[in-house]
């Protein structure tokens, strides 16, 4: 259904984008995973027609959207990273004024309010000011207006971010829903790993403007078909602890974060002797120690070396 080929945005000097192929299918939940300044708002902004590529092509049902914007646009969804809607005004005139864009009047433009209002779990606050909801009311508002003109394909720029977690388990059931109940199209952007694996059939993981990895969840966890993730928990973490962990044999990737260190380790290798060891010799103590299957998480650090949150 939707087909980029080559895409590449640079701003002045900063290469934002490069080289990213993806597709998605009819009815596929896609997840576009990365941290921070990878790359995935500028790679939707340009999918959503918001953004002229520097170079590539971006096909829609065949035909080209760089060339067509105007077919596009009436069939598609863009829930910003940055909430885009009127503070001063309630939900209901928020949805009433997006709805008026997109063409509808009279009763079903109230029938739609309803049903989507219903929907994002807002008919009760419907008529209260924007600016007096939470973090994740206003979320949800801004999900609710791009989804007025019945879009098939619906593009969400990590639409949980800086929200509780009610909010966001709210937000994330309904884009199960959005994708499972009404056959709505979805690629969805986060830096959240548990998000994209909840919501999402495959993944693109995306690093420094490029697409480092993508597959469904199995292929990706498959890359660590031979290793292992050790996480330890420590009562303090030490340098000169680290960089023992670091020069081990068999020890690839070392990750750290508050009492935490994570190991993605050779399967099969004999090492939690030798941490000890390593512990002991630094003064290091060890308060808990655990092996754990593969998570996509772990799949960014070993590809980066980083965690997919630094
Ligand atoms: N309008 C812009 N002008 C200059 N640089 C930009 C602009 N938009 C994004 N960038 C840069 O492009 C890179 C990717 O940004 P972005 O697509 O927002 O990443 P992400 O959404 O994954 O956090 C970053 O280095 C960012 O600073
Ligand atoms: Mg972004």
């Amino acid at each position: 259904m939707l087909e980029v080929k080559n895409l590449k945005k640079t701003f002045k000097k900063t290469v934002a984008v490069e080289d990213v192929d993806l597709y998605i299918e009819e009815g596929e939940s896609v997840g576009l995973l990365g941290p921070n300044g990878a790359g995935k708002s500028t790679t939707i902004s340009m999918i959503s027609t918001l953004l002229p590529p520097t170079k590539g092509t971006i096909k829609y049902k065949g035909k080209d959207v760089l060339k067509n914007p105007d077919e596009l646009r009436p069939i598609l969804g863009v829930v910003p990273q940055d909430i885009a809607i009127y503070g001063e005004l309630s939900a209901y005139a928020n949805m009433k004024f997006f709805g008026k864009i997109y063409g509808l009047s009279g009763s079903q433009l109230e029938k739609k309010i309803q049903e989507i209002l219903e929907l994002v779990g807002l008919s009760d606050r419907q008529k209260d000011v924007v600016d007096t909801y939470s973090g994740g009311m206003k979320r949800r508002i801004n999900i609710a207006v791009a989804l007025m003109h019945n879009p098939e394909f619906l593009i969400m720029d990590e639409p949980t971010v800086g929200i509780d977690p009610q909010s966001r388990n709210y937000i994330l059931n309904m884009v199960k829903r959005l994708n499972g109940e009404k056959g709505i199209t979805i690629l969805y952007t986060s830096h959240y790993m548990e998000e994209v694996e909840k919501l999402c059939d495959r993944v693109y993981i995306m690093d420094h403007g490029r697409i480092i990895a993508s597959g469904t969840k199995e292929e990706l966890k498959n890359i660590l078909s031979n290793e292992e993730t050790i996480v330890i928990e420590v009562a303090e973490r030490k340098q000169a602890f680290t960089d023992l962990l670091v020069s081990q044999k068999g020890i690839n990737q070392v990750a750290e974060e508050e009492n935490n260190y994570q190991l993605i380790v050779s399967k099969g290798d004999q090492l939690l002797g030798e941490i000890f060891e390593q512990a002991r010799q630094t003064n290091v103590k060890i308060k808990s120690i655990h092996i754990q299957t593969p998570t996509l998480e772990d799949v960014f650090l070993h590809l980066t070396g980083r965690k997919l949150r630094d």
